[in-house]
């Protein structure tokens, strides 16, 4: 039986609770609460490669050392995966959305616009990953619609960098927490007036940007709009657009982007053609501009009681930075 409650009364209150059975689709958004890494995960066979972008991706054992991912059974490649008994994990970096969504759909001739090297196995890896973990198959277990592929590890390399995140349903990136970055710049640290050099610059920085976007977002749940919502409204401004175009646009999950615009169709703000390219309504235009309009208020808001002269030399620090 299904007990749903779709409440945004506390943010801290429940928002769904379901049967998975009875509402995959919330199942999914749930698990989109936990946050992943992105890899590409590549097998070969001689001549023949195949690789996709895996979330799935998991540490498994330290001794001896194994790791996970699951691979759906419709997926064309998963036969290549067994078959092969090996496979190489490369986790993407930062600056590898495009990379995520090279192989998180399928294209043709996907390594012919990355760098790779062929691992120990022959399966490839990608140059700008951030860790390599290249794997024999030690075991396979049904897993409901997936398959999950235990894979022992042979050789592992640790490359610089940054990792690219994936959680509700779209791309982040690592950052320090709010509360770390405040403990080097909170308020009371701040510069003294006319000491520009301060060391703690880039932290107050980095905190001010953070604290500003906490506060917009909060701004934005009074809206009943995401900021997600808010991509995929801007760019159904723009042209009318398929899902899976809207989706690599907006660098968006597939399942988020469909459910976005289910949930815009039921309150009209977008329709649907019979070829399925879904277009804003009238009403929508409207939310766009209001929600324009909320921006513009909300930062006018944030900025008052600042002496313009201050502002002014703040935009002018932000953007000699910004183009330094
Ligand atoms: C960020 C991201 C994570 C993904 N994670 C998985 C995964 O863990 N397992 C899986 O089977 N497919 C996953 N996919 C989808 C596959 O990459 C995609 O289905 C595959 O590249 C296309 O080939 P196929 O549809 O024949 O599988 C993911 C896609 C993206 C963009």
């Amino acid at each position: 039986m299904m007990t749903a409650t779709t409440s945004r009364q506390a943010s801290a209150g429940v928002t769904e609770q379901v049967d998975p059975a009875d509402d995959p689709r919330a199942f999914r958004r749930a698990l989109g609460q936990f946050a992943t890494g992105v890899t590409v995960v590549s097998t070969s066979d001689g001549d023949a490669h195949v690789a996709m972008a895996v979330n799935s991706f998991a540490a498994v054992s330290l001794d001896p050392p194994l790791v996970s991912w699951s691979i759906r059974n419709e997926s064309r490649n998963r036969d290549a995966f067994v078959r092969n008994a090996h496979f190489a994990v490369s986790v993407l970096a930062e600056d590898q959305v495009e990379t995520s969504g090279l192989f998180g759909r399928p294209h043709d001739g996907q390594f012919d616009r990355v760098a790779w090297t062929a691992g120990v196995h022959g399966d490839r890896l990608l140059d700008q990953a951030i860790a390599h973990f290249e794997c024999t198959l030690e075991a396979s277990h049904d897993g409901g619609d997936h398959l999950i592929l235990i894979g022992r590890v042979t050789r592992c390399t640790r490359l610089e960098g940054t990792p690219l995140l994936f959680s509700q349903g779209q791309y982040g990136i690592a950052q320090a927490h709010p509360q770390v970055a405040l403990t080097s710049a909170s308020p009371s640290a701040a510069p003294a007036a006319g000491d520009g050099n301060h060391p703690l610059f880039m932290s107050l920085l980095k905190a001010t940007e953070q604290h500003m976007s906490r506060l917009f977002d909060e701004y934005r749940e009074r809206l009943e709009i995401s900021a997600f919502g808010t991509r995929i409204i801007n760019l159904l401004d723009e042209a009318p657009a398929r899902d899976g175009e809207l989706a690599e646009r907006a660098l968006l999950g597939d399942a988020a982007v469909e459910d976005t615009l289910n949930e815009f169709k039921a309150k009209g703000w977008v329709v649907e053609s019979p070829a399925h390219i879904f277009e804003l309504t009238d009403s929508g235009r409207i939310l766009r501009r209001e929600l324009l309009r909320g921006a513009e208020e909300f930062t006018a808001a944030q900025l008052k009681g600042i002496d313009p002269r201050d502002l002014e030399a703040t935009r002018r620090v932000l953007i000699k930075l910004l183009t330094a």
